[in-house]
């Protein structure tokens, strides 16, 4: 197969960012390359100016969810930056909600929600939090979202897990699955996935008490950040928590917000 042309590139970059705002700098061009190849392949196609017209084109909207799934970056593990979950907890100690909705606005395979799933679940039991706990798990990629929904895990995934929520929450693979975990159906039933791009209008989804956006904004750029975080935190209540990854630096926007640990942001009451 030929390689992949500089205008080529710019045209699939141009896609992906009016699309989903993915922002792909010209260094990134040997890993779309990389990640687009194999598919190009498996279809026959001759290249990946073919591939382009396919998926820029209107007929082939599974083709495009394809890319799409292809070149996003799903990396997420459990409890991924615990002092966000410490933070959660401490709030949860002192505000003994007795409802709390939780948005995982960029879940990936689900890790973050079901970590928060564990922590909730471990609150109600010890009576710190009420029984009306709910999680929503939101993503871009049609792939990871399938995953989330299954909630089959290597053990890998879950070393920050301690053996005892474990045991209280995932079921060990058999023979066939060994090194893969599920998590039991008391903790998925309280979890609900669905498709959701933060680049389009949002209705009709919160208000939530918890919202995070971990480690999606540096994929997009500066102007796209702001717009995302801004319409995201449409749907998250005054006084809510508002997480983002501690390596994502300042968040740029016109919602106002106070600062409480790296990463973690309060939506100020009027
Ligand atoms: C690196 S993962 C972050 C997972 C998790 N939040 C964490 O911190 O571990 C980033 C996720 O953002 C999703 N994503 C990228 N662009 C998106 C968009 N425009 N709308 C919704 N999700 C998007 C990707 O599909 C990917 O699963």
């Amino acid at each position: 197969m030929e390689a992949l042309r500089d205008d080529t590139y710019r045209k699939i970059a141009t896609l992906m960012y009016d699309a989903i705002g993915l922002s792909f700098s010209d260094s990134k061009k040997p890993l779309i390359s990389s990640r687009l190849a194999p598919r190009i392949q498996r279809l026959g196609m001759d290249g990946f100016e073919d591939y382009f017209a396919l998926i820029a084109g209107q007929t082939d909207a599974g083709e495009f969810q394809m890319a799409v799934d292809l070149l996003t970056t799903n990396e997420t593990y459990f409890f991924r930056e615990p002092a966000h979950y410490d933070l959660l907890e401490e709030e949860i100690n002192r505000t003994r909600p007795r409802t709390l909705a939780v948005w995982s606005a960029a879940a990936s395979f689900g890790d973050e929600a079901f970590s928060t799933a564990m922590l909730l679940a471990d609150m109600q039991t010890q009576g710190r939090i009420g029984n009306e706990w709910s999680i929503l798990g939101t993503d871009i990629s049609d792939r990871v979202l399938r995953s989330a929904t299954e909630a089959i895990y290597p053990q890998d995934r879950l070393r920050n897990v301690s053996p005892e929520r474990l045991k209280r929450y995932c079921l060990r693979g058999d023979a066939e699955s060994e090194g893969m975990v599920q998590i039991q159906s008391k903790l998925r039933e309280r979890v609900r996935f669905g498709q959701l791009n933060l680049c389009q209008e949002i209705q009709g989804l919160g208000p939530f008490d918890v919202v995070f956006l971990r480690n999606v904004l540096i994929y997009f750029d500066v102007k796209t950040k702001g717009e995302v975080v801004d319409r995201v935190l449409t749907q998250l209540r005054p006084g809510g928590l508002f997480f983002i990854g501690t390596a994502e630096g300042r968040v740029a926007c016109n919602t106002p917000l106070q600062t409480v640990i790296p990463g973690a942001f309060r939506k100020p009451v009027a």
